[in-house]
């Protein structure tokens, strides 16, 4: 859907209501880099190491050797002490310096919006936070949760501008289930699918079916 993947050193939003697959979107992602050589940081921000761990080998078969690769350091999973931009920025140089971090993933923009008193100010940490990124030499995923699971009833936020790519996934509501699909809103510096696409959470990973309509 993206020519060949989020281009190196981009910084991509990652839409989606609750139990949409972020989490296991970015952790995925982090994963299949740190086994192909490229060491991977996850930033969370809400859950702890351990949980995260915990979650992603009971849902996942795919990510049985998750602490051989994160005791061989390919892989770090960080709970920052303080929920600020600042500190996240901090955390992302110290490692990319010390332990060349090619990929990160920081979960959730959310909970650090939800630390600022007013919008403004998290408009232009935003800004800044962005800024500094572009000067390190690393792609990311940042999760952003939607307000709502409606296609129809997105609204734009301040990261949809700010970003370089949106990817947005959905739980779209069927008549007796939901349906999971997932769509590029957009991806600067390449040509992309427009297509919803449906797609699967799995043991073995995220699945997507490019070609295949939703019903
Ligand atoms: N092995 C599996 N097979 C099928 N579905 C699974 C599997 N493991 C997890 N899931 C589904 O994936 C969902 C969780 O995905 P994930 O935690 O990545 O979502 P999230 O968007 O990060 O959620 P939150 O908003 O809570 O942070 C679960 O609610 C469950 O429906
Ligand atoms: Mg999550």
């Amino acid at each position: 859907m993206l020519n060949g993947g989020i281009p190196v050193g981009r910084h991509v939003a990652l839409y989606g209501g609750p139990g949409a697959g972020k989490t296991s979107f970015c952790f995925e992602y982090l994963y299949q880099g740190a086994k192909m050589g490229e060491n991977g940081l996850y930033i969370s921000l809400e859950e702890t190491q351990e949980d995260i761990i915990e979650n992603m080998k009971n849902s996942f078969t795919l990510f049985t050797d998750t602490s051989q690769l994160i005791a061989e350091r390919k892989l770090e999973i960080v709970k920052p002490e303080k929920l600020n931009l600042e500190e996240v920025a901090n955390l992302l140089e110290d490692r990319i310096t010390s332990n060349n971090i090619k990929r990160a993933a920081i979960d959730s923009a959310t909970m650090i919006r939800l630390s600022f008193s007013s919008e403004i100010e998290y408009r232009q940490t935003l800004f800044e936070f962005l800024s500094l990124l572009r000067n390190l030499d690393v792609t990311t995923i940042t999760t952003v949760e939607a307000s709502t699971a409606k296609r129809e009833l997105m609204e734009y936020d301040i990261e949809h501008f700010v970003m370089d790519g949106i990817v947005n996934l959905y739980n779209l509501d069927r008549e007796d289930r939901r349906v999971r699909a997932l769509e590029i809103f957009k991806m600067r510096g390449t040509d992309h699918s427009r297509d919803l696409v449906p797609f699967k959470v799995t043991p073995s990973g995220i699945k997507v079916y490019v070609g295949e309509k939703v019903f």
